[in-house]
């Protein structure tokens, strides 16, 4: 077992590392909640696959433990379900010491997150995430919301969790999409902050899907570790945290322009990456090669996930369609796109006033990209 300490004076946190092993978790609970209710948020499915197991963990703890579920999906991150489960809270006596364990994937993350946010001021939140996206990225950091009819994560705060629980052995069970989804965020971190993990995975990647433990260990902890030092530089994402939405803007606008019924998150960012690779190619920041390197090692995971459906959605949408997404993002300021750029891998920065025509023209790109991979 590892731990990791995320350093934020207060609302410091430990991220703790397991396979196989909730003690950690029940330890926890019986050292710093006494005579507390917990309260699990999660869905219909990971209760099916984990209720017992929980349940189990914390039975010798002899806390009042309470399974709150909604159904799965994204569209369910949404006020509706915050509502119904404020309403179990209270249905069943939660209060201010009470905690809110968030059980599951990035949906229920962001979910139980808001509502331990807003239930009663503030209750202590626990993260355990369950898929790989999770545990590399929406468990930690604090970033917590849920979506509005007109845009994704439009209502949400900054709350930081009392600790997290990484328990790789629930990747078992997580289908081998949702695993490659995981694996945008985790190559993420190794092109804006960390060359030598980015090299690493290309060679190790065969092991890290077949679950390797000890290649998984590597991932999933070294990724947390690049996140931490951001989150702790710059918690409410004022200027560096701005970085980790590398990729982002452009694959939010790709989710958006689908209605989110064609690409899961992590598909949509592998695609932004290539356009935010090939924009900071076209801006002279990194080597022809270096971007060829980036786009070949993408490719082997988009030829995976990429369906008919898809390219033809690339292929339809429009340029301007597409520009004009990009300039309705909640993260541009003054109409003024802010782009995460690669200085070189291993470091990014962030760049104003790109000239319109240069960002069509890696939108463009990225089409004949996508055509040329099946050729
Ligand atoms: P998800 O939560 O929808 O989970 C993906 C699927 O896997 C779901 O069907 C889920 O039920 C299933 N699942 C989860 N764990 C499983 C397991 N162990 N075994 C079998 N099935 C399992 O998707 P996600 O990719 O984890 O998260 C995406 C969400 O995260 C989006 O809403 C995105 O906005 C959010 N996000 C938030 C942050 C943040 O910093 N807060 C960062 C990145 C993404
Ligand atoms: N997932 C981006 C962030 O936490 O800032």
């Amino acid at each position: 077992m590892n731990r990791l300490t995320v350093h934020l004076t207060d609302r410091s946190y430990t991220i703790v590392f397991s396979h196989g092993d909730l003690k950690p978790f029940a330890a926890y609970v019986r050292r710093h909640f006494h005579d507390a209710r917990i309260f699990v948020v999660t869905n219909t499915l990971i209760e099916r696959l984990y209720k017992d197991k929980i349940s189990s963990a914390l039975a010798k703890t002899g806390r009042s433990l309470k399974f709150i579920s909604i159904p799965d999906g994204e569209k369910f991150k949404s006020l509706g379900s915050a509502d119904r489960v404020y309403t179990r809270l209270i249905q069943n006596g939660a209060n201010r010491s009470s905690l809110i364990v968030a059980l599951g994937g990035g949906v229920i993350g962001d979910l139980a997150g808001f509502v331990a946010a807003t239930y009663m001021r503030g209750v202590a939140l626990v993260q355990m995430p369950t898929t790989l996206l999770a545990m590399v990225d929406s468990s930690i950091g604090g970033k917590v919301a849920i979506n509005h009819p007109l845009g994704k994560n439009m209502i949400g705060a900054f709350y930081q969790p009392r600790a997290v629980f990484i328990d790789t052995a629930f990747l078992n069970t997580l289908p081998d999409r949702e695993f490659l989804c995981g694996f945008a965020e985790v190559i993420k971190y190794g092109l804006i902050l960390d060359r030598s993990f980015f090299e690493w995975m290309q060679t190790k990647f065969d092991r890290v899907q077949s679950l390797n433990r000890q290649a998984i260990r590597r991932t999933v902890e070294r990724s947390c570790a690049l996140k931490c030092r951001v989150i702790e530089k710059d918690e409410h994402e004022r200027s560096l945290r701005m970085i980790l939405n590398f990729g982002h803007t452009f694959g939010h606008a790709l989710e958006g322009l689908s209605e989110f019924r064609l690409f899961k998150h992590g598909e949509a960012v592998f695609l932004g990456m290539v356009v935010a690779a090939h924009l900071s190619f076209k801006l002279k920041k990194i080597s022809e090669a270096d971007c060829a390197g980036i786009e070949s090692f993408i490719k082997k995971f988009v030829i995976r996930f990429l369906t008919k459906p898809m390219r033809r959605f690339l292929g339809d949408v429009s340029e301007s369609e597409f520009y004009q997404k990009l300039k309705s993002d909640k993260k541009v300021t003054q109409n003024s796109i802010r782009f995460i750029i690669l200085r070189k891998i291993g470091r990014a920065g962030i760049q104003e006033n790109v000239s319109e025509l240069l960002v069509r023209q890696s939108i463009a790109y990225l089409n004949q990209w996508v055509n040329a991979l099946h050729r």
